[in-house]
């Protein structure tokens, strides 16, 4: 494997596995509209053209100047609360146009293609861990949208004789040790992101959503992957992918949950101080416990986490917000 094709390499998890693959030594090329993303993420060895995912024009263009090994489509929309008001828009975006460039990778015979998919497309699991042949009840717009387009590129890879890897995060979080990029959004609703925006003074209050869940402390529990984790799980199933040909769907985290409240003593402890909380009403849909299955992924990819520890994820996720308080043009 040479060269990488990214789609959405201005984001928040495309930035950080752009900067994994070219530290490897390959070549990345990254597609984005900076719909969301943001240019100064994108590391400056990779090549970047401003192009949105669905110009089929553009984008045959890029690939038949380039021969790419491999695919990885990042690009979409991410907020479920935002796709919750505005459904039509994130099924547009995330599946509508992802099937348009996804035609255009099958026309030119790209081959080998990684989808960033989610957990949320399980919705409520019945059991304490999720696994990959769970059944799926995709519970809001987001979620739906990306279970659109994993059947698609599910039932279209016969046809058009390419194979994929569908990767379903759990919660991302955390900065890389460099801290060469991270997470930039505006009014995110991401746990951790509010909890370093309250520690760094951006905002006021953390407010919980919800503490009369059937949880050990009532709020909910989650499966934080650190982002540096991630990266090198595309590395990992990309090589995979090109050496042994065969579709898979992984679950992405660690197998281990901590609850809202674990995670905001955790963050008090690493600053010495109390994160102001205030407890809200349960959202709408929201899952109660997301814990990964980490079987099938390890009985397929050699790999050990490096950075599976919570205390760690915080830490870089509150140097990140640290640093983006002095960085000006964003
Ligand atoms: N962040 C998480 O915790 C998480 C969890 C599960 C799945 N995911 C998935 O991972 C992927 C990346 O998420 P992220 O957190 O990095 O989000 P992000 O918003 O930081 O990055 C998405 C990128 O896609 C670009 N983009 C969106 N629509 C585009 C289009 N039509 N054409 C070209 N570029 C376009 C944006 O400009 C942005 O740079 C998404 O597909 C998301 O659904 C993220």
């Amino acid at each position: 494997m040479k060269s990488v094709l990214l789609t959405g390499g201005a984001g928040y998890i495309g930035s950080n596995v752009a900067n994994f693959l070219l530290d490897k030594g390959l070549k990345v090329t990254i597609i984005d509209n900076l719909i969301t993303g943001k240019k100064i993420l994108v590391p400056k060895k990779a090549k970047l053209f401003i192009c949105d995912i669905a110009n089929q024009k553009k984008v045959t263009k890029i690939i038949k100047i380039n021969n790419f090994d491999a695919v990885m489509h990042f690009a979409g929309l991410v907020k479920v609360d935002e796709s919750i008001k505005y459904p039509k828009k994130y099924n547009d975006f995330n599946y509508k146009k992802g099937k348009i460039f996804l035609n255009t990778c099958f026309k030119n015979n790209l081959k080998n293609i990684i989808f960033s998919s989610t957990a949320s497309v399980y919705g409520n699991a019945r059991h304490k861990k999720v696994y990959e042949n769970n059944k799926l009840k995709p519970l809001n717009p987001y979620a739906k949208s990306k279970y659109k387009l994993e059947n698609y590129l599910i039932k279209n890879s016969k046809s058009n004789n390419f194979k994929y890897i569908i990767l379903r995060y759990f919660n991302v979080a955390g900065a890389e040790k460099k801290l060469r990029t991270g997470l930039i959004s505006k009014s995110s609703s991401n746990l951790i992101k509010v909890i370093c925006e309250v520690a760094v003074g951006k905002r006021k209050k953390l407010k919980i959503n919800g503490n009369d869940y059937n949880t050990k402390d009532g709020t909910p529990v989650r499966d934080f992957i650190h982002v540096s984790d991630l990266a090198e799980i595309h590395y990992l199933t990309a090589k995979y992918l090109t050496e042994n040909n065969k579709s898979k769907i992984f679950n992405c985290g660690y197998g281990k949950g901590y609850s809202v409240l674990e995670v905001v003593n955790n963050m008090n402890s690493i600053i010495k101080k109390k994160i102001p909380i205030i407890i809200g009403k349960r959202r709408n849909k929201d899952i109660e416990i997301s814990i990964s299955s980490t079987k099938k992924f390890h009985k397929y990819i050699e790999w050990k986490p490096k950075f599976n520890n919570l205390k760690y994820i915080l830490k870089t996720s509150f140097d990140w917000e640290k640093k983006l308080k002095y960085i000006k043009k964003i």
